[in-house]
């Protein structure tokens, strides 16, 4: 059980050391008037990362827990360093803990102090303390100890009440925001949570995160379309958006994987899973080399085939379609080549990625939503296309294969 325990708390540790260096390393400058040495801009970002780690309720609430039970013992001088060994160990929030730990502020250390020892001193002695000197000459040291063992009673009765106020706080607030609205507010919601997933790896991503579940309809469609038990492959998922948003509101249990070959977005995807506790796999590869994907109830193809010729985007078909279990579907996002000015105005706008470098693909080949059809329907699948440009104006739409 105690190794267990201390393997788990090592590999939390390293993962968070691992995930709070790839988020700094990944973050934009902030643009400030002076800086020294870079000190100023490396502090904007280390405490960009600090304030948005481990917040979702019942972190939270455990992060309160550890910061009370701390700051209640008598380790003065310590406390900083135990609050982030403990909130390493855990995956918390550093910040709350600290914060929490608090608690013994002066006015209130004496106090606590006194009922920590009353408390230690009756489970050791079976009384209550008369604080006389002769006490203290006949017990010495081992007062001490009696202050010790009544600071662990007191610290984890008062952090209990703590973290169950936060967390029924926390979880209030988020559900009357959820239980108010219909669908589409939950998935503001999870568009919320996934900014604030994405805010450690830097303030870009984390409005680039919410924007794009925003403002392409082609989210929100899945996550009214994959059902929460389904298990997902995300071809070409960059920083696993779609896993992420579904994980977020179906909660962990299906395997979601993501597969892309661009490791900056993979990384960026993993510290938003981590910070937000959702379980998705990020796998890195080139698709179009793989020789097979893992099975799965939906793969989905978002935006990806168009960065190849139609001979490796029907090869690439072949595969997501051998990996959809029976029964599943195999949804491919991609601009429709015939659809003329919309066409046009996306052909556009990938190029501007292209000549950015906000993808690693040099080239783009658009292709009639006919023929992609075609050849999904090659593969045994019954296919509907529908359009998924809703509220913007491009050409993307939606292959809805079901495999028969
Ligand atoms: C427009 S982005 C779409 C990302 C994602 N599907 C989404 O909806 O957010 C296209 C993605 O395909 C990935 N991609 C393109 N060609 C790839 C390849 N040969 N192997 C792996 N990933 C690829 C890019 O790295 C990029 O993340």
């Amino acid at each position: 059980m105690l190794p267990k325990l201390l393997s788990a708390g090592m590999q939390n540790f390293k993962t968070e050391v691992s995930s709070f260096r790839a988020a700094l390393a990944q973050a934009p400058a902030p643009r400030l008037r002076w800086d020294v040495l870079g000190v100023r801009r490396q502090t904007h970002k280390f405490f960009n990362y600090l304030l948005n780690e481990h917040i979702s309720p019942a972190r939270m609430a455990a992060a309160v827990f550890v910061g009370v039970v701390v700051g209640v013992t008598p380790f003065f001088g310590f406390h900083l360093p135990l609050c982030i060994g403990l909130s390493l160990l855990f995956r918390l929030n550093k910040i709350i803990v600290y914060t929490a730990a608090n608690i013994s502020i002066p006015p209130l250390a004496p106090l606590i102090m006194f009922c920590n020892y009353q408390v230690g001193f009756m489970l050791l002695n079976g009384r209550f303390s008369t604080l006389s000197m002769k006490e203290v000459e006949v017990h010495g040291f081992n007062l001490f100890w009696d202050l010790v063992l009544g600071s662990l009673v007191v610290g984890v009765i008062a952090g209990s009440i703590a973290a169950t106020a936060v967390y029924i706080v926390m979880t209030l607030k988020a559900r009357t925001k959820a239980s108010a609205v219909p669908a589409q507010a939950r998935f503001a919601e999870a568009a919320v949570a996934l900014f604030h997933g994405f805010m450690p790896v830097s303030k870009f991503a984390a409005y680039f995160a919410k924007g794009k579940v925003l403002g392409d309809p082609v989210y929100f469609s899945l996550s009214e379309k994959v059902p929460g038990t389904a298990s997902v492959l995300d071809v070409g998922g960059g920083q696993g958006l779609a896993s992420l948003i579904l994980a977020y509101q179906h909660g962990s249990g299906p395997q979601r994987t993501v597969i892309d070959w661009d490791r900056r977005k993979l990384t960026a995807g993993q510290v938003a899973a981590w910070n937000l506790d959702l379980d998705v796999e990020f796998a890195a590869a080139d698709v179009h080399q793989e020789t097979a994907f893992p099975r799965r109830d939906w793969v989905l193809c978002i935006d990806v085939l168009h960065y190849n010729p139609p001979a490796e985007q029907d090869l690439l078909i072949g595969k997501m379609a051998a990996a959809v279990a029976p029964g599943g579907t195999l949804v491919i996002r991609d601009m429709d080549g015939s659809r003329g000015w919309r066409t046009r105005l996306t052909v556009l706008q990938e190029k501007f990625s292209l000549w950015f470098s906000l993808t690693l693909a040099t080239k783009i080949y658009p292709r009639a939503a006919d023929e992609t059809a075609r050849a999904l329907e090659a593969q045994g699948f019954k296919v509907e296309v529908q359009p998924c440009w809703k509220g913007t104006v491009f050409a993307n739409v939606l292959f809805m294969a079901q495999k028969i």
